[in-house]
């Protein structure tokens, strides 16, 4: 079968990338899906066992480090658009190791934007390169009014953010020098199904079950701006087929929450589910010592991709929340694969 477009989505098997790919199954029978993962520590197959044996769905495990097998991997599948989300993505990892952080991506980002410019520069296709990204390229803000547009300077922190920096700045250079056309989307944090529990929304329900204790960084008085996954990836869709090429677009949900609220709010939907007494569950609260460099506040200006392309979140937080929770009380099985390390069999005999 022809499709109509060959869409290379990396980190397909992570938490966003996971929740895209379904997506993009389901609704574009028409496009085949090329998930292309690693499988790092991050990475988990059985989060996409609902469309592992559709016809327009394939999975390649390779890093995007390896310069040759991308290219080998465009050329296989004839691979027109990238959607692109394999990273390193937490934070405390990269004060540890920041060198696989800038390596991945840094490097990795670079691999394939410049794999996608030989491979088209000689077509008349409809090619797109689209960079996800987060705004934590922006730095961090006082606890004001002010948000994060498209026009913030960068000021990245942490080894994370400054490696999303540095790809996104490979991204606009390959528009600018090269005319690759190019989208970017610096999106606020997100939380729902299939994240990996050490974020901390995943880690705090799962320890919340296990009676286990909450490390609260610093006054647990730090700020963010939340969004529910599947709003994040209705985004990115949007962006995809509507978006501007060579713009950036901020996606947030004007929701913002400080951390300690947002833990309690966390606690009051546990216990309630779990026929606990109502903040039974705040003893396990523990403050410890705050993160390295940790940023105050994030919060996202995203009414540009309101204006210009309609997009608003669809949940309110409170039912985003109780949701999530739900689906990690309901799926417990899955978080004890990840804490006890099975999930990692479910592919290993597969792809080794
Ligand atoms: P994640 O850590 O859950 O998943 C990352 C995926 O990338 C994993 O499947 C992993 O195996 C894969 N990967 C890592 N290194 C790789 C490599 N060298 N080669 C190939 N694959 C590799 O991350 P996430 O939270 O789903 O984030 C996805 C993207 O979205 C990242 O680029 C991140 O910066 C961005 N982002 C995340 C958030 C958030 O709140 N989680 C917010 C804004 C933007
Ligand atoms: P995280 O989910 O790591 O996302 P990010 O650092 O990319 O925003 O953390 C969200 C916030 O929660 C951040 O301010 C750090 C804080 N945090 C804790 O207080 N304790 C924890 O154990 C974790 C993982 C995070």
């Amino acid at each position: 079968m022809r499709f109509q477009r060959n869409i290379l989505i990396t980190g397909g098997a992570g938490f966003i990338g996971s929740h895209l790919v379904r997506l993009f199954v389901n609704k574009y029978p028409e496009y085949q899906i090329i998930n292309l993962d690693k499988l790092t520590y991050a990475g988990n197959l059985s989060n996409l066992k609902d469309v592992e044996n559709k016809p327009n769905y394939n999975f390649v495990k390779v890093d995007i480090c390896d310069f040759e097998t991308i290219q080998k991997v465009f050329a296989d599948y004839q691979i027109n658009s990238v959607i692109h989300l394999a990273a390193e993505s937490h934070v405390d990892r990269s004060i540890k190791d920041p060198f696989a952080f800038a390596k991945t991506n840094v490097m990795g980002t670079l691999n394939l934007l410049e794999t996608a410019r030989q491979a088209w520069q000689n077509t008349e296709n409809q090619n797109l390169f689209y960079h996800v990204s987060t705004d934590e390229v922006y730095g961090s803000l006082e606890f004001d009014n002010t948000l994060f547009t498209e026009e913030t300077k960068y000021d990245p922190h942490s080894p994370y953010s400054a490696s999303k920096a540095s790809s996104d700045h490979f991204v606009r250079a390959y528009h600018d020098t090269y005319g690759l056309p190019i989208v970017i989307s610096n999106c606020s944090n997100n939380y729902g199904s299939f994240q990996f529990p050490e974020k901390l929304i995943p880690l705090f329900i799962n320890n919340i079950l296990k009676n286990k204790p909450l490390p609260v960084y610093g006054k647990g008085e730090n700020v963010r701006d939340w969004l529910f996954v599947e709003d994040h990836t209705r985004a990115i869709d949007l962006i995809f087929h509507k978006g501007k090429i060579g713009d950036t677009y901020n996606i947030g949900g004007f929701n913002e929450w400080k951390n300690i609220d947002l833990i309690k709010v966390m606690i009051k939907t546990v216990d309630k589910l779990l026929g606990r007494q109502e903040g039974e569950s705040e003893k396990l609260i523990t403050y410890v010592t705050d993160r390295a460099g940790h940023d105050l506040r994030y919060a996202i200006d995203s009414s540009k991709l309101k204006n210009e392309l309609g997009w608003e979140p669809s949940l309110q937080f409170e039912e985003g929340i109780e949701k999530t929770v739900r689906w990690y009380l309901e799926n417990q099985e899955w978080l004890d694969n990840i804490t006890s390390g099975d999930y990692r069999k479910y592919y290993q005999e597969m792809y080794g």
